[in-house]
């Protein structure tokens, strides 16, 4: 393991305004009013073709909502703004925004800073020139949940952050290769964390990709690291995240007292990518990704390019 060389202080918890609200014609999923799911693993986890092409529209969604965010990201912007933006856009998609009051979580938008692994909440603080700051959207739009989310500079970064990130957006796109009919959740693990450990960073065993659909979070876990027992098969129709959190230093993670934001112990720092996919019968479908964008994982792929990465600041004009 490496040892975390850069200086930043540690983030610490700001003020978290009221929760928004979204308007009462947009369908929202079970827990919104109440802040508990009611429904849990479906029977089959393989979705038919109607649900798979809403899952496609959630997807694309939430890449366009999670580009808008990007578009955003510079010095002295606070992540409530950034919350702001990501509840808006949802919104003008015509759908909700997944993580509020999911389980009581207060924001639509998870804004992970520097040492926050994972669940941070958007809140008063000012992003600072050499931050990193993980993204995640996740939107409910006609049923079905699109999950999303990549990690972004904050005007300049040290050299070994910016490592982090390159290796963990490689992280994804290896665990992804390793998917395919037929084989086992166990061969995503086993890539990012070969990956990883090679490159002497640390793979995050506390939080892991899941099933999602119609439910946020369904089966199967999907761990980051190789895990002999995940012996899972999987079958063309089945759709999950993989969404690796890969640290500089110790994996380990601690629970803020918010009860979400998960920080690494050791104050290192930690980035993390995220996508859901589709199995299919000749590859894999990246759902969270606009019509135009690159689908390397497919028999037959338009390009051997893996997507893009989304521009920060206002130089990306998308929106
Ligand atoms: N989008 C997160 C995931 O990847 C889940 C956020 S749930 C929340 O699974 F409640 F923290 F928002
Ligand atoms: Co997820
Ligand atoms: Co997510």
């Amino acid at each position: 393991m490496r040892r975390p060389t850069h200086t930043s202080d540690p983030v610490l918890p700001g003020h978290v305004s009221p929760m928004r609200s979204v308007p009462i014609e947009i369908p929202r999923p079970d827990y919104a009013e109440r802040g508990v799911p009611i429904q849990t693993t479906p029977d089959d986890l393989r979705k038919d073709q109607a649900t798979v092409e809403r899952m496609r529209q959630a997807g694309s969604a939430a890449r366009r909502v999670l580009r808008r965010v990007a578009s955003h990201i510079a010095p002295d912007i606070t992540t409530e703004e950034l919350d702001q933006i990501c509840h808006e856009a949802c919104i003008e998609e015509g759908g909700y925004p997944s993580p509020l009051n999911y389980n009581g979580y207060p924001k639509s938008l998870c804004t992970s800073i520097n040492e926050i692994i994972c669940h941070g909440i958007p809140d008063s603080r000012a992003l600072k020139d050499g931050d990193i700051i993980n993204c995640d959207v996740t939107i409910f739009l006609d049923g079905v949940h699109g999950d999303h989310s990549e990690t972004f500079t904050v005007g300049d970064v040290d050299n070994q952050s910016r490592e982090l990130i390159r290796v963990t957006r490689e992280c994804l796109y290896l665990g992804i290769a390793a998917v395919r009919p037929g084989g086992m959740v166990r061969d995503i693990g086993m890539a990012i964390q070969n990956h990883a450990e090679s490159a002497g960073f640390g793979v995050v065993r506390e939080f892991i990709g899941h099933g999602v659909g119609e439910i946020f979070h369904h089966l199967p876990n999907i761990p980051h690291y190789y895990e002999p027992s995940a012996q899972f098969e999987f079958e063309p129709g089945m759709t999950f995240t993989i969404e690796p959190m890969i640290t500089i230093g110790s994996p380990s993670a601690n629970l803020w007292d918010d009860g979400w934001t998960a920080a690494t112990k050791d104050l290192g720092r930690t980035a993390q990518f995220e996508h859901t996919i589709l199995v299919e019968d000749n590859g894999v479908e990246i759902l969270t990704v606009e019509e135009n964008e690159s689908q390397p994982f497919i028999e037959g792929a338009n390009s051997s390019e893996w997507p893009q990465t989304l521009l920060v600041g206002p130089a990306s004009t998308n929106d």
